[in-house]
C-alpha cells in the first residue's frame, strides 16, 4: 500500500501545562525554553519544514501567546537592529516568520491529553495524512526526522511512528510496542500500550513524540476515551487503527532529547552546545572542569 496523498500538514500539541518545569512554565510556554538559543517549538517547526510540510497547526492553550509572537513579525526589535545595522541578528530574528497562512492556531480549551489535543486539530486536517511533532522531544539529526519517517509512509503506506531502543527500568514511561516483523531499522507494529507497569512490557522499543498517521486517527479519537493518567491518550487511538492499516515503527538515525525533563534538557543543551562550531570549545572546557571538580 502506498499513500495516495503528500503529506502537507503538521500538528504541534502545544498545550500542555509543562509542571514538570515549573516555576519556569508558570508565565512561559514550556516550548519556548531555549536549547542554546532557539526555542523547542522553532526547532520541531524547522524539523517539519524541511521534510517539506507546508503547513503548521499550534494546539495551544491559555498562556500560549509567546508562540504566536515568536513565529510573526516585530517591528520595534527589526527596526531596531536594522538600524544598528545587525544584519545577522535581524535574519536570525526573521527566520521563524512563514507566509500568512502557513501557521494556524486553535485551542484546546482543556488538556485532556495529547490525543485530545491532536483531535482539536481535526477541522484543519481534513481528510489528509499528518505528521505530528512533540517540541519537548528534541531530535538531533543530520536528516529531518519527520523526512526519514516520510521515507517510510512512501515506501510501506498508512502510518509511521518514530521508536528508540530504552531500558528496562525505564519502558513504563513510554508508549510501548509490540514488535512484529523487522526490515532494518523498520519494524512492524503488533500492539501498542500506553506506560505499562513494571515488568510488563511487551517490548524496549518506546513511541517517541513522532508521528504520521492516517486521518482515520481522527475517528479513532472521536470516541474521547480516556485512558492511562485519565487522559485522552493518542496511543490507544493509534491501536485502534493497527490491523486496519500499516503500521510500522522507525528506529530513525539520529539522537533524542526528553526535553520536557529537566536532565533531558540539560542534556541537550551540552549535546547542541558541543555541536556548535562557536561555542564547541567553550562547552568542552566547561565540562572539563566540572568533571574535575567531582
Ligand atoms: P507532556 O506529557 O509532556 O505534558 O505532554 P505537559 O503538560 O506538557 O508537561 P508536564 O508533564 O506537566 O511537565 C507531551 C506533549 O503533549 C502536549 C504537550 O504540550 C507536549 O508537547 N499536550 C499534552 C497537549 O498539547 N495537551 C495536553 O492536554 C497534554
Amino acid at each position: 500500500m502506498t499513500t495516495s496523498k503528500k503529506v502537507r500538514k503538521a500538528i504541534f500539541p502545544v498545550g500542555g501545562l509543562g509542571t514538570r518545569f515549573l516555576p519556569a512554565t508558570k508565565a512561559m510556554p514550556k516550548e519556548m525554553l531555549p536549547v542554546v538559543d532557539k526555542p523547542l517549538i522553532q526547532y520541531a517547526v524547522d524539523e517539519a519544514v524541511a521534510a517539506g510540510i507546508e503547513q503548521c497547526i499550534f494546539v495551544t492553550g491559555r498562556g500560549k501567546g509567546a508562540i504566536e509572537d515568536h513565529f510573526d513579525y516585530s517591528y520595534e526589535l527589526q527596526d531596531t537592529l536594522e538600524a544598528k545595522g545587525k544584519k545577522d541578528l535581524l535574519s536570525e530574528v526573521l527566520a521563524p516568520v512563514r507566509t500568512p497562512g502557513a501557521i494556524t492556531y486553535v485551542r484546546q480549551q482543556e488538556p485532556l491529553g495529547l490525543g485530545h489535543a491532536v483531535w482539536c486539530a481535526r477541522n484543519l486536517v481534513g481528510d489528509e495524512p499528518v505528521a505530528i511533532l512533540l517540541a519537548d522531544d528534541l531530535i538531533k539529526s543530520g536528516r529531518s526526522c519527520i523526512a526519514q519517517m516520510l521515507d517510510v509512509v512512501e515506501q510501506e503506506g498508512g502510518n509511521v511512528i518514530a521508536a528508540m531502543e530504552v531500558q528496562d527500568e525505564h519502558t513504563h514511561r513510554y508508549g510501548i510496542i509490540s514488535p512484529g516483523q523487522k526490515k532494518g531499522a523498520i519494524t512492524e507494529v503488533n500492539s501498542l500500550v500506553e506506560k505499562p507497569a513494571q515488568g510488563t512490557s511487551p517490548s524496549n522499543l518506546a513511541v517517541i513524540g513522532r508521528y504520521v498517521l492516517q486521518p482515520e486517527i481522527f475517528d479513532e479519537l472521536d470516541r474521547q476515551e480516556k485512558g492511562a493518567g485519565g487522559e485522552i491518550q493518542l496511543t490507544d487511538a493509534m491501536a485502534r487503527l493497527i490491523g486496519k492499516q500499516p503500521f510500522h515503527g522507525l528506529a530513525f538515525d539520529g539522537e533524542r532529547f526528553d526535553c520536557g525533563d529537566k536532565l533531558g534538557y540539560i542534556e541537550a543543551t551540552l549535546a547542541f552546545g558541543l555541536g556548535r562550531d562557536d561555542l564547541s570549545d567553550g562547552v568542552r572546557s566547561i565540562v572539563k572542569s566540572a568533571y574535575q571538580s567531582l
